[in-house]
């Protein structure tokens, strides 16, 4: 089998997401008609999460379920040999006869790095710390692109929030940056876009800006939300001083383009009102749904079957 990690979404050319986009839709299209597509068969994904998870874990393994392959978890570091003060390495190196694929979900900023540099299966980064998401920017990607022309048109994108520790924002600025798209960050500044992004950004030519003004969703054509992320902030109490700053409610989509889609990679706490649940702009579970085509594409990445997918048509 073909190694491919996936670790940051810097590795990810226009031209690969461009197939994955392509190849999620076919799978979300091939789903109406078949439950399973089995292609992996043969195929075990170990998933390691020790941080809590809900729907990447959950839509990682309905993913390989729906290929025809099987899963093995472990979950909390409190569960796992880790707690007895086994190394993380140690830990993984076994998994190579266990499974074909690790999903690995770890506190610790470049842990799936190591990982994939301790192991000779491909690693998959469901989150590392403070540092990216890259699989939820593929999801949060293709959801832009279901509502949005982001082939031909420029789009804003503006995100709020907590954009230093929010890794889901940093893989898919990262991501929107292959495309024709410009930013806006709404945030105060002590939790603002970190300055390493900022420069990746400067060095593009990539148009943004900077504000604490959540009324600048007016010009956007997605808006972007994060929870507050607690477990990051050495300090407690500015986790308390900003965790209900922003509130997306039916007031300020009054102030927006009718157009505008809100998404947010939930879990959410009270920045997204219940009231706009309903309301077409409000697209966080639909986004959700969109996980498990999308993972189902990098599941056949990662073993380089993707191919095996024209079968199915
Ligand atoms: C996000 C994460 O874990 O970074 N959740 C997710 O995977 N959908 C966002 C968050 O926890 O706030």
């Amino acid at each position: 089998m073909q190694v491919k990690s996936i670790l940051t979404a810097d590795q990810f050319t226009r031209s690969d997401l461009d197939l994955i986009l392509n190849k999620t839709a076919l799978i979300e299209s091939l789903l109406k008609n078949h439950k399973q597509l089995n292609i992996l068969n043969e195929y075990i994904l170990a998933t390691m999460f020790f941080e809590p998870s809900t729907r990447t874990r959950l839509s990682f393994e309905s993913a390989m379920h729906r290929l025809g392959g099987r899963v093995v978890t472990a979950v909390g570091m409190q569960f796992s040999s880790l707690a007895k003060g086994e190394t993380l390495f140690d830990t993984l190196k076994v998994l190579e006869s266990y499974a074909d694929i690790c999903a690995i979900r770890h506190p610790v900023e470049g842990a799936s790095t190591v990982a994939a540099k301790s192991i000779s299966i491909p690693v998959i980064n469901a989150g590392d710390g403070a540092g990216e998401h890259p699989t939820q920017a593929i999801l949060d990607l293709y959801t832009i692109s279901v509502y949005k022309d982001i082939i031909h048109k420029k789009i804003k994108v503006g995100f709020v929030g907590d954009i230093k520790y929010g890794r889901t924002i940093h893989s898919l600025i990262k991501l929107l940056s292959k495309y024709n798209a410009s930013f806006i960050f709404i945030s105060p500044s002590e939790i603002g876009l970190p300055d390493k992004y900022k420069e990746a950004l400067t060095n593009q030519n990539i148009e943004y800006k900077e504000t604490s003004d959540i009324d600048a969703l007016a010009e956007c054509d997605v808006g972007y939300i994060t929870r507050i992320q607690e477990e990051r902030f050495l300090d407690h109490s500015t986790f308390e001083k900003f965790k209900d700053l922003y509130i997306i409610n039916k007031n300020l989509l009054k102030k927006c383009r009718e157009d505008i889609i809100i998404m947010h990679p939930l879990p959410r706490l009270n920045e997204v009102s219940t009231e706009i649940d309903q309301m077409p702009q409000a697209v966080y579970f639909k986004q959700a749904e969109y996980g498990l085509y999308s993972r189902m594409t990098l599941l056949l990445y990662v073993t380089g079957l993707l191919d095996k997918l024209d079968a199915f048509k």
